[in-house]
This record gives structure tokens, C-alpha cells and sequence, in this order.
């Protein structure tokens, strides 16, 4: 790779993201950018290692765009910058690179500095009086990690149009570590080039049943997923089909390589997702039994040549016995079974097996309500405990369902001490709008993270499952569905980058808040005009509420139109095989988990969390048609009656869509005129389709209970 250039030449507003660097943007109205650092105009290093050359092209390219200059980069073994070796210009600059690769980076950092920080971690040291600036980590990674941060800060110190630097003074001295060792992207595109539940266009990765020749848009894909701290993706689908089964054959390996290899120098792992029966799809086997002695060398030769293809590998993917796709069950085995095995063949390489816990019967009968989808996870994973072997995960969404704008958390999180696990988040927003609402999902994860399980005592929160604190595991973190596409702004929603971006700011470090990572993001990507930093910022910041408050009500989820999952229908899962049901009548509606009288699901929670969601009286409002079936005259601890709070949530919801949709047109003229009338338009559908929602629901509801709504507002 060239030392000038990180980036394919595609351009058009908002393809750098968060990276554009204040470039074309209204940003420092009114005030002029501030002057290059002192230490800007020299770069140094002493390492010749891809990940550290990555790092160096993307500071030079940061600094000439943030100060259009010119940094020179030198190399030399010892990367000396002590005072007596150092004269004039050349004293000053930045050094970056290993304690190992780097004499001069280690020795600006003390020994208990740098034993604060270990593999990924980093450390930044600004010395302002000698012009000089110091990025260091044990590991190349880190030192990538760490200049992100760096042109991060610079971006966020640059004068803001009031006047203000909302980063001042935080560069003197930095010291980073990521929280989850393991920060996934899921891609669930298809080798035809399309992508399930993908709304911002084709895929990136494939067109027409072959990978792209266009490696620099996946490059441009890395830079920005590694500028937020991920550091590994899988990249097909979950569902594997015929065609992607061959990836892990010579058909495409050598594409799959070429691929690893973008990735790669963005510190970024790659795995697949395998298909389960593959010994049998690709493999001429008969079975797919995970005892079978031939299975098990099946899977170890073809591990074997994944490995001679690409060393470092990061595993396999696995969704078994979930949507009809194939798993252990047909040969009577469990999932213990089948994820051992993989483990067997990727352990000789460090490889991981993540195994997914999305398993339920999907063919149930509407008419049997003593089946619940919710509990099947923790009743099939729970008694598996222990048995996963060490380079197994499992991977566990954060609610028991499927991704709803509002659903309890699964309770597996706290369950199971002896095994490895991965929290899933939905970047992609299945069910959260499509990309065609704007829907910030921070504050959604964040509300999840914080959740306490009570799994040993208080503060056993799901961020300290994820992370493998609570109970000590060796692998941990977290793994999210990406939502890109081959979008000239890679998400659809130009906003919906805020969910990308924050996503791996979060899996770096959960204790960011939403309020946070949405300032960060609005002015790396806007600039720091105050008006367009307010306006943006309040959009992301209430949408998540705007969005549950016009669609299902209360927890119940779904309430949309079968297969796509797109716009309002009542009942368009309640007389299917899906298991997600509202169970609406003339008296009530919601669904009885609990112990005493319904599906015995609130039981799989730790007892404090189990007792408050058992009670209706302790239940919290929003969940509560998530574990209960109440009358619409049910008084919620808001004062108000379930039915109501389903009219006024409707209205208040409808109306709140369009005031987001009359903030945005105040950025007229203020943001690129190509993103502001993409947003108008997003933003006027949203206001058009959240009317929709209102009406759909809030008749359905009135025709079913006949009770009048108080203010006499419209209801058809
Ligand atoms: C949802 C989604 C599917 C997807 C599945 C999964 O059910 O609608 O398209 O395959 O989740 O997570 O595996």
C-alpha cells in the first residue's frame, strides 16, 4: 500500500462518513480552522509493518486535509528523538509505533504507563513546549487504534461557529483500552450480490455470483470500521446457501483471501459462515452427524486449506437448526455437539467457533399457547453449560424475540458461567424503520448493556457478560449486523451511519453515552456549525422514542407485514407459524409469561428481575404487554389505561415524525444540498408513513374494544 493514499477514489458527500475530515462542509463557519500543530509537519517510524503503514496513511491523509499540508515521513530503524540527536525543524513531529519496534515511542511513555495498556491498547502523549507527539501499543493494531483517536480529537478540537472547542485540552495525554476483545461486524450479504434484510442497496462484496473486483470499496469499508475500534467481520450471509457453502473450497478461496487480505490491513479478522451440512453439500458425504469419524475429517482437511489460504483466519459462523437450516438435531446430537466439532478443527489454527443461539421452532401452531418463542433459547442453551469447548461462543441477540424496537433482554445473559458469549445487536434496521425512518439505536443498546442480571448479586450487568468479566471467560464481546450496501452514502438513511459509527464506539467502550457518541458523530461528519449540531443531535436523540411510540405498543412487537417486516399490519403475524403473537381480543391483548398463570418464561430471569417482570404491578410499563395479558381498562403506573396510552402513543408519535421532518428543513443551506434533500425526502416519507402506523393501529384497537378515545380525536 502507498503512503499517501488509504482511499479508492469513489467520492460523493457523506462516503467519507465520520473520515471526511470537515472537507466540503459548512462546518467552521465563521471561524477559521485552526492553525497545524507544531509536530504535524514530520512523521516518523522505525517499524516496516503493514498495519503501522496503514496507520502513518491515514495520519498524512487526516493532517493535509484537516491543514492542507504536507507531512514528510521518514524511516529509520532507531526512530531517535532525544533532544541531543535532534535539532531544529526535526525535533519536532509525531513518532508512532510499538514498545518493541520503536525506541523512541517507548521511551516517551514510563514503564507503569505503559503496563496500563496491553495488545489493542494505546497510548497518545501531545508534549506542547517540545512539539512533539507520541503514539504507542504494544501491538501494530493499536497503534492504528491510536491514530484514529488522534485525527479524531483534531476534528472535535477545531473551532466550533460560537466560538467554543468541544475538545480543548484533551490530547496532552490518552490511554485507551478496549473494553470486549472481540468487536464483530456481521455482513448478511448473498454471493448474488443481494443482502438479507439490507436496505441501502446492493452488496459490496458480491455481484452475480462471484466476489467484486472492486477491492478499494471494501478497503474504504475497513478504514471506517477499524476508525471505531472493530476488529473482525464475517462476511456472508447466515443463512448460507448453495453457492456461499463453496466458500471455504478452492472455487472461491483465493477471492475470499484477496478479501482477508483489505481487511487485514485494517487489523480487521475475517471469518465465514459455514453451512453446517456442508459435508454433505460440498463434501459427497452422507451425513452431517458431528460424531461421524469421517464428518470430523472432513471438516479438518477443509479447516486445514482455509487456513494455507489465509493464516490467520478468524473462524466460522454458525447459524444450526434455526430457520430451517441445518444443525445437529437431525443426527439426535445437541449443539454442544456440533460447535465441539468445528472447535476440533479450527483449534490447531487459534481459530473460533461462534455459534448462534437464534433457535426456535418456527413452524409452531398458532392455536398452542403454551409454545413461546421467547424461552427457547435459554431452553436449549441452559443445560448446555460447560460443555462448549474453550474456542466456542456463542452468540446471544439482546432480546429473546427478534431485534423489536422493544423487547425484554434474554435472559441467557447471566445463565450460563462456563461459556464463552457474544452479545448481537441489528445495525441494520429490520424492524427499526428500514433506513427509511431515522431510528439512533444507541440509546436501544445502551438500555441492554446496563441491564443488571442480578447473575451474582448487583452489578452483574450484560456489558460485564459481554466483556467476560462477570464470570472470567477467555473469549467475549460483541457481534452486530452491519448496515451497509453499495449506497453512495453506505447506509441508505445518511443518518443511519450514526448506528455504524456508534456501534463500534460502543464495543470499544460501553460506557460511552448515547448523548456522546451522537455529538461525536454529527460533528466529525457535519462539522461544528452549533445549529446544525443541535438540530442533528436532537433528531438522533428522540428518535428511538418517536419511532416505538407510532409502531407496537408497550413491548407486544411486530405489527408488521409478513416476510419484508416493512409498515404497519395488526395482525400480520398472528395467525402464522412464527411464534410472535399479541393475542389482541375484544377485552385485551398481550402475552402471559409468567409463572403463575401463563408460559413460565419470566422464570428463566434471575430471581430479582423474574419477581419485578411476574408482577403486573412491578412490571414496567413499556414491557408489559411483553410478559402480560391485561384489559385495555388496565391502569399502567403512568395513570393512564392501556388503551389510552395505545391512542395517545399513536398521535403523540405521528406528530413527533413530522416535527423531525420540519427540524431537518431548517438545515436548508446549511448542510450539502445533495444530503438535505436525500434526508427531506426520507424524513417527509417517514412523516407520511408514521400517520400510517397512527391510524392503522389506533383503529384497529378501537374497533376491537369499542372503547372511545378521551379527546375525541380521529380514529376511522
Ligand atoms: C431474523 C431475520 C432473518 C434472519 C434471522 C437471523 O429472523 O428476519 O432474515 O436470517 O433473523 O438472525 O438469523
Amino acid at each position: 500500500m502507498s503512503n499517501t493514499t488509504v482511499q479508492s477514489n469513489i467520492s460523493g458527500p457523506q462516503y467519507d462518513a465520520w473520515l471526511g475530515y470537515l472537507q466540503g462542509q459548512s462546518g467552521v463557519k465563521g471561524a477559521a480552522r485552526k492553525a497545524a500543530p507544531v509536530w504535524s509537519h514530520n512523521v516518523s517510524v522505525a517499524e516496516d509493518q503493514e498495519m503501522i503503514s496503514t496507520a502513518i496513511a491515514e495520519l498524512t491523509q487526516g493532517l493535509e486535509k484537516l491543514f492542507d499540508i504536507k507531512p514528510k515521513v521518514s524511516h529509520s530503524a532507531a526512530s531517535q528523538a532525544s533532544e541531543s540527536d535532534l535539532t531544529g525543524q526535526e525535533a519536532h513531529g509525531v513518532w508512532l509505533g510499538t514498545w518493541t519496534g520503536s525506541e523512541a515511542v517507548a521511551q516517551a511513555f514510563s514503564d507503569i504507563e505503559r503496563s496500563a495498556v496491553h495488545d489493542e491498547g494505546y497510548l497518545i502523549r501531545e508534549d506542547k513546549e517540545q512539539g512533539r507527539l507520541f503514539i504507542g501499543s504494544e501491538t501494530p493494531q493499536g497503534v492504528l487504534y491510536g491514530t484514529f483517536h488522534l485525527l479524531r480529537e483534531l476534528v472535535l478540537d477545531q473551532e466550533s461557529s460560537n466560538g467554543v472547542h468541544p475538545a480543548e485540552g484533551r490530547l496532552s495525554y490518552i490511554a485507551e483500552q478496549p473494553v470486549n476483545a472481540l468487536r464483530m461486524i456481521n455482513q448478511w450479504d448473498n454471493v448474488d450480490g443481494s443482502i438479507e434484510r439490507g436496505y441501502a442497496g446492493k452488496s459490496i462484496f458480491y455481484e452475480n455470483g462471484e466476489f467484486t473486483r472492486d477491492l478499494g470499496r471494501i478497503r474504504d469499508y475497513a478504514r471506517l470500521l477499524a476508525s471505531t475500534g472493530l476488529n473482525a467481520i464475517s462476511i456472508n450471509n447466515v443463512n448460507v446457501h448453495q453457492c456461499e457453502s463453496l466458500f471455504l473450497t478452492e472455487r472461491f478461496l483465493g477471492d475470499v483471501a484477496k478479501v482477508a487480505a483489505e481487511f487485514r490491513a485494517y487489523g480487521i479478522r475475517l471469518f465465514l459462515s459455514a453451512n453446517y451440512a456442508s459435508p454433505i453439500e460440498i463434501g459427497g458425504l452422507l451425513t452431517a452427524d458431528p460424531l461421524d469419524e469421517q464428518v470430523r475429517e472432513w471438516w479438518n482437511i477443509q479447516t486445514a486449506k482455509v487456513y494455507a489460504a489465509i493464516p490467520d483466519f478468524g473462524g466460522y459462523l454458525i447459524k444450526a437448526d434455526s430457520e430451517n437450516r441445518p444443525g445437529p438435531f437431525t443426527y439426535n446430537r445437541d449443539h454442544a455437539d456440533g460447535a465441539n466439532m468445528l472447535a476440533e478443527a479450527l483449534r490447531p489454527f487459534g481459530g473460533l467457533v461462534i455459534w448462534r443461539c437464534f433457535v426456535y421452532n418456527c413452524k409452531q401452531d398458532w392455536r398452542d399457547r403454551s409454545t413461546d418463542r421467547a424461552r427457547a433459547a435459554y431452553d436449549h442453551f441452559k443445560p448446555l453449560d460447560g460443555r462448549f469447548a474453550d474456542n466456542v461462543i456463542l452468540q446471544i441477540k439482546n432480546g429473546p424475540m427478534d431485534f423489536q424496537v422493544r423487547e425484554a433482554v434474554s435472559p441467557l445473559f447471566g445463565a450460563m458461567e462456563q461459556t464463552n458469549q457474544v452479545l448481537e445487536f441489528q445495525i441494520t434496521q429490520e424492524y427499526t424503520g428500514q433506513q427509511r425512518h431515522l431510528c439512533y439505536l444507541i440509546p436501544q443498546w445502551k438500555e441492554v448493556l446496563d441491564f443488571d442480571t442480578f447473575a451474582k448479586g448487583p452489578g452483574s450487568e450484560i456489558k460485564r457478560i459481554a466483556d467476560g468479566s462477570l464470570y472470567n471467560r477467555p473469549y467475549s464481546g460483541f457481534a452486530a449486523v452491519s448496515n451497509i450496501g453499495a449506497d453512495a452514502c453506505w447506509t441508505g438513511h445518511p443518518l443511519a451511519q450514526a448506528n455504524l459509527y456508534g456501534y463500534g464506539r460502543l464495543a470499544w467502550n460501553p460506557e460511552l453515552s448515547s448523548e456522546e457518541i451522537a455529538e461525536e458523530w454529527v460533528r466529525l461528519t457535519f462539522g461544528h456549525d452549533e445549529e446544525v449540531v443541535r438540530l442533528i443531535y436532537g433528531m438522533l436523540l428522540n428518535s428511538l422514542e418517536i419511532y416505538e411510540n407510532y409502531t407496537a405498543p408497550l413491548g407486544v412487537g411486530w405489527m408488521v407485514n409478513p416476510e419484508h417486516h416493512y409498515g404497519p399490519n395488526v395482525d400480520g403475524y398472528e395467525y402464522s407459524k412464527w411464534g410472535t403473537y399479541h393475542f389482541a381480543d375484544c377485552d385485551g391483548i398481550g402475552v402471559d409469561r409468567t409463572v403463575s398463570s401463563g408460559t413460565g418464561y419470566t422464570s428463566q430471569y434471575h430471581r430479582e428481575n423474574a419477581e419485578r417482570y411476574e408482577s403486573v404491578d412491578s412490571c414496567p410499563d413499556e414491557l408489559l404487554l411483553f410478559f402480560h395479558h391485561v384489559p385495555y381498562t388496565h391502569v399502567l403506573h403512568s395513570g393512564k389505561t392501556v388503551i389510552q396510552h395505545i391512542y395517545d402513543t399513536h398521535f403523540a408519535g405521528a406528530e413527533q415524525a413530522a416535527s423531525l421532518a420540519e427540524n431537518w428543513r431548517q438545515l436548508e443551506g446549511k448542510i450539502d444540498p445533495t444530503v438535505f434533500d436525500k434526508v427531506a425526502k426520507l424524513q417527509a416519507g417517514q412523516a407520511e408513513h408514521a400517520k400510517e402506523w397512527r391510524d392503522m393501529i389506533n383503529t384497529y384497537f378501537y374497533r376491537k374494544s369499542g372503547i372511545a378515545e378521551e379527546q375525541g380525536r380521529t380514529i376511522y
